[in-house]
């Protein structure tokens, strides 16, 4: 059982140790490359999506599992001195804490294999346990780094909103996907899921959209480019600001955070897409997911510093009916 005091989010995800080897160009197959630095840092999609909202601000409360050995202590450490409560993110003895293998290259490109470990393990009665937290917070947030089992026991009981990042990528049934109010998606997992690429055309997006049975509200990330938002009939672009690259890492999860974080403050959609991508290419500047993932005054000072939404929107209307008011289908209860 969580604390008494709800939290805003609830992330229910992997936790990893990631193990990041800086080298000057990633191996080819068959090819042994020498590193150029080796660090170990906590991570994990779940692990860095709650420690992002949680740097910014937010009562965040974490649901998964590590093994007992040293990894699980540093990613508890992590988490729990960004102030997340770790309650629920339970030791398995028998099993070892998630690893990630991440090589980051001198362009900052980066090539990660991951082996599940205890987050094989996390199952839907685990997420059970944590059922007060969830049906009261205002945003639950998962990934697929873990069994879909537990996304869906997740899914079935938010009351608030259920933001799904479904990475790494593969195709869900209808049922998991109707409970799923914001998607986030890169490219790559959104071709997965809508079985064509990210068109060029923004006016064709909804379409696709509808056809894939995806959610109303579907956000793709495009890296350095930012990202769109597909509301209904409705597509945005909303464009990054340019920043130093060091390592890209983690920098989906900490857009993910972000949104999180803007979407329990119920900023509107798009809004909280722009507060998402400054977050997000603010974390690239440091090696390391949750190095660089920034506070609060760094993304209000970024995002102050960008051209108006008006101006540095190319926002595109497929019908001629007014948007939805509402941004999100679902309503996100109160608190
Ligand atoms: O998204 C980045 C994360 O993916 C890393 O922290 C690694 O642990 C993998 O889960």
């Amino acid at each position: 059982m969580l604390d008494a005091a709800p939290p805003q989010i609830v992330v229910v995800g992997s936790a990893n140790v990631d193990m990041v080897v800086q080298v000057r160009d990633l191996p080819r197959p068959g090819e042994t490359v020498l590193a150029r630095s080796y660090h170990d840092f906590p991570g994990g999609k779940g692990a860095n999506q709650a420690m992002a909202a949680a740097r910014l601000g937010r009562a965040v409360s974490f649901v998964g599992r590590t093994g007992a050995d040293d990894g699980a202590d540093l990613v508890r450490g992590a988490l729990a001195a960004e102030g997340v409560d770790v309650s629920e993110l339970r030791s398995i003895e028998g099993e070892a804490t998630g690893r990630a293998i991440v090589l980051v290259d001198a362009d900052a490109e980066n090539s990660i294999v991951v082996v599940a470990g205890a987050n094989a393990a996390l199952v839907a009665e685990h997420v059970h346990a944590a059922e007060n937290a969830i049906t009261q917070a205002r945003v639950v947030v998962a990934q697929l780094e873990v069994p879909v089992d537990v996304v869906r026991a997740a899914a079935e009981l938010t009351r608030g909103l259920f933001v799904l990042n479904p990475a790494p990528a593969r195709r869900l049934d209808d049922e998991l996907m109707a409970l799923v109010d914001v998607l986030v998606v890169n490219e790559g997992e959104f071709e997965v899921l809508a079985g064509q690429s990210v068109t060029p055309d923004p006016a064709a997006l909804p379409s696709i959209v509808r056809a894939a049975a995806l959610p109303a509200a579907v956000v793709v990330t495009l890296g350095g480019e930012g990202a769109l938002v597909c509301l209904g009939d409705e597509v945005t672009a909303v464009p990054a600001p340019a920043v130093d690259v060091v390592d890209t890492t983690g920098a989906g999860d900490t857009f993910v955070g972000a949104l999180a974080d803007a979407l329990a403050r119920d900023e509107p959609l798009v809004d909280a897409v722009q507060w998402a991508v400054c977050a997000a290419s603010l974390s690239t500047g440091a090696l390391g997911a949750t190095t660089g993932m920034p506070r609060r005054h760094q993304v209000e000072s970024l995002l102050a510093a960008q051209p108006t939404q008006a101006s540095s929107q190319a926002s595109t209307q497929a019908s001629n009916q007014a948007p939805s008011p509402a941004p999100i289908p679902r309503e996100a209860p109160m608190s």
